[in-house]
């Protein structure tokens, strides 16, 4: 009888040199062995995107390239331009995304995933974002520009006027963190789609809804809901004391795979102190009375500060709202998820794990119809 492991944990599923989580070390490496706060200070999202998807770092012809590639791809399809303005513009934004990215990808025939696919998928997100908050606010989408790149682009497309290079730096630095994070409930997704020789839309389609969840990508979203239902730096202690007291979960702690300080937390704790000062301060305190309650209920499991925690802080400052939080994260993480698929093309293998019957055997119980 194979073993039961809940949650996956501890199974290994596949073999990447996309990116790995070093948890015990709290490292992240990507494609090439590069250490992420190596690259986040140098690196910009494309030329991150660049990497995972090819294994090395961009010459400048390279980049050259992939920018004009990325900037011809971002505007919507008849399909996905459909899909957008048959949605209630209230809907949430990862519901709009999630339906828009499948209109858009919708073909007569299946078709193997490409890198041109992965290209032209992680161009247009930015674009479904912006329209679907333009739309929320009764706005009309704005149109991409071709010589802005995926940070400035985003920002342009939401407001209509070129964001400062300060916002378009720590949103920039946000999306390389984020880019990939080895075998994430939502790449796993993506690869579980892959591997039954799905099409790329439906793989991406697949890993959005996986982002979506408070545990995974929705604890943005959760964590700046957390502070600003503390709201002052004075609530923190009794907040967090009384919601411990109710086994709620703090936002932006704990990790399946780190046992120590998530390092993109690290970069995005520092970026935060000139992004949003304010907020700041009421986080960092918030992060030392979680960090203290969540070691005295555990001391054996250090659930420390992930990277949700920081990012929502980081993205305030940015000027995202924060209903717009999973969005952005799945306009950077779309890198990463095209990757996995792609290198898992060489090596296909339907991923279908085994389960345990907890039900009766076959004739222990009368079929409860009446005999004919
Ligand atoms: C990320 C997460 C899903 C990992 O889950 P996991 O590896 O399955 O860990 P478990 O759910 O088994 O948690 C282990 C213990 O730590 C506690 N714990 C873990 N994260 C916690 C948190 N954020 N707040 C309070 N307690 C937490 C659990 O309650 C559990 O204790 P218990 O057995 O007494 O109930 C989990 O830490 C979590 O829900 N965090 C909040 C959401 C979040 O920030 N997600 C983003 C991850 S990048």
């Amino acid at each position: 009888m194979p073993e039961f492991s809940p949650g996956l944990e501890g199974v290994v599923a596949a073999e990447t040199a996309v990116s790995e989580v070093d948890g015990a070390n709290g490292r992240l490496i990507y494609r090439g062995g590069y250490l992420i706060e190596d690259l986040a200070p140098i690196a910009t999202f494309e030329e991150s995107a660049y990497l995972l998807w090819n294994g090395r770092l961009p010459e400048a012809a390279d980049l050259d390239a992939l920018c004009r590639q990325m900037a011809a791809a971002r505007g919507l399809k008849d399909a996905g331009r459909g899909s957008l303005v048959a949605l209630d513009p209230a809907t949430d934004a990862m519901d709009t995304l999630r339906t828009v990215v499948s209109a858009q990808g919708a073909a007569k025939t299946l078709t193997q995933p490409t890198l041109d696919e992965a290209i032209a998928l992680t161009a247009v997100l930015p674009t479904i974002v912006a329209a679907a908050y333009r739309r929320s606010k009764g706005n009309d989408p704005i149109e991409p520009r071709d010589d802005l790149r995926h940070a400035a682009n985003l920002l342009w497309m939401m407001e209509g006027k070129e964001a400062s290079p300060d916002r378009v730096h720590w949103l920039d630095t946000y999306l390389v963190l984020l880019a990939d994070h080895g075998l994430n409930a939502s790449t796993f997704t993506a690869r579980v789609i892959a591997s039954t020789g799905s099409d790329l839309t439906s793989c991406i389609v697949g890993a959005i809804g996986a982002l979506k969840g408070p545990a995974h990508g929705g604890a943005t979203f959760a964590a700046r809901t957390m502070l600003d239902k503390i709201g002052s730096v004075e609530n923190v202690e009794p907040w967090m004391e009384k919601a411990h007291e109710e086994h709620r979960r703090f936002a932006g702690f704990g990790h399946r795979v780190y046992r120590t300080y998530d390092p993109r937390a690290k970069i995005l704790r520092e970026l935060a102190k000139t992004a949003a000062p304010d907020l700041h301060r009421l986080a960092a305190r918030a992060e030392e009375v979680a960090l203290k309650i969540l070691h005295e209920a555990h001391p054996e499991r250090p659930n420390a500060t992930n990277v949700d925690f920081w990012a929502s802080v980081v993205l305030t400052g940015v000027g995202i709202p924060k209903e717009l939080f999973t969005c952005v994260f799945a306009s950077s993480r779309v890198a990463g998820w095209t990757a996995h698929v792609l290198e898992s093309l060489a090596d296909l293998r339907i991923i279908r794990p085994a389960s345990i019957w907890k039900g009766p055997q076959p004739g222990s119980k009368p079929l409860p119809i009446a005999q004919r």
